[in-house]
C-alpha cells in the first residue's frame, strides 16, 4: 500500500489545492533568506523536497547553482520543464528524503513549506536533518520552514471549503496522536477524489534541540515569511536558520 505523501503529491489536484503557494509566495521567503544570509554568487544550493521547483527555479533564474530532489515524479517533471526554459542543465533528481545520497557539499540547504514530519517515526523524520551536516560545507546554512505547532492547535479550522477551477475542495482537519491530519475531498460533477495529509507536530524546543545536536548554530528564528519575530503563540510558521558550526 502506498503512503499518503506518495498519492497526494503525485496527484493532479495537489497544485490546484495549494494554488496560493505560488512564485510570489516563494519570493517572500527568498527575500527573507537574502536579508538574513549573504548568498554569494558561487553558492551551491540544495532544495530538499523541491516539489515543482518553485524555489529552485527562481534561484536558477537568479544565476545560482542549484540541485533539487523530490519523490514525486509529476512534480519533478514540471520542475524540469520550467528549468529547461532557464538553463539547459538537468538540476533535478528523484529520491526519497530518508535515503538521499549526495556527493557534493552545499553552501545552503532549503527544506521549506512543511516538507517535514511526514513519517511515522522520529528517526525517519529527523534523518535528513541529521545527515545534512555531512553534505553541507563548513559555515553552510540550513533554512527550515515548518508549521508552528501551538498556533496551529489553538487556531485549528476543523472544516473549510473553497472552489478552484470548478472543483469544490473540502478540507477537514483534526489533531490526533501529535499529528495534524487533513482529509481533502475534491469534487466536480460525478468526479470525486479523496486524499489525506498527516504531519507530525514537533514543538520549537524539539526542533531547536534537533538542529543543535546535529551541529548547527541557530542564527535566526522567524515566525513568518515577512520576517516577524517568532512567537510560539502567535506565529503560523517557524522558520529556523541554522549554520554548520563544523
Ligand atoms: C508541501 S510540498 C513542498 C514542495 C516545495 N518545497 C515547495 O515549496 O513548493 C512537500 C514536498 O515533499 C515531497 N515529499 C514527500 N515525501 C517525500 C519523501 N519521502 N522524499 C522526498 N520528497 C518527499 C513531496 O513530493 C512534495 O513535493
Amino acid at each position: 500500500m502506498s503512503e499518503w505523501f506518495e498519492d497526494w503529491f503525485s496527484s493532479e489536484q495537489y497544485l490546484n489545492v495549494y494554488k496560493h503557494r505560488d512564485q510570489n509566495d516563494a519570493l517572500l521567503l527568498l527575500d527573507l533568506i537574502h536579508r538574513t544570509i549573504s548568498i554569494k554568487n558561487d553558492f551551491l544550493i540544495l532544495d530538499a523536497a523541491c516539489g515543482a521547483g518553485r524555489y529552485s527555479n527562481l534561484l536558477l533564474q537568479k544565476g545560482y547553482k542549484v540541485i533539487g530532489f523530490d519523490l514525486s515524479l509529476p512534480l519533478l517533471k514540471i520542475a524540469k520543464t520550467d528549468a529547461g526554459k532557464i538553463s539547459g542543465e538537468n538540476i533535478y533528481f528523484r529520491s526519497d528524503i530518508r535515503s538521499v545520497k549526495l556527493k557534493m557539499k552545499f553552501n545552503l540547504i532549503l527544506n521549506v513549506f512543511t516538507s517535514f514530519g511526514y513519517f511515522v517515526t522520529d528517526e525517519e523524520n529527523f534523518s535528513f536533518i541529521n545527515n545534512s551536516i555531512t553534505f553541507l560545507k563548513k559555515k553552510g546554512y540550513f533554512v527550515f520552514d515548518y508549521i508552528n505547532k501551538q498556533c496551529l492547535i489553538d487556531n485549528l479550522i476543523p472544516y473549510s471549503q473553497k472552489e478552484i477551477d470548478g472543483y469544490l475542495i473540502e478540507e477537514k482537519r483534526k489533531i490526533e496522536n501529535q499529528r495534524v491530519i487533513k482529509e481533502i475531498n475534491i469534487s466536480k460533477g460525478n468526479e470525486r477524489h479523496s486524499f489525506t495529509e498527516s504531519v507530525k507536530l514537533y514543538s520549537p524546543g524539539i526542533l531547536f534541540e534537533l538542529f543543535s545536536k546535529t551541529g548547527y548554530k541557530i542564527i535566526d528564528v522567524f515566525g513568518s515569511y515577512e520576517g516577524e519575530n517568532f512567537s510560539e503563540i502567535n506565529s503560523s510558521r517557524i522558520i529556523i536558520i541554522g549554520q554548520n558550526e563544523g
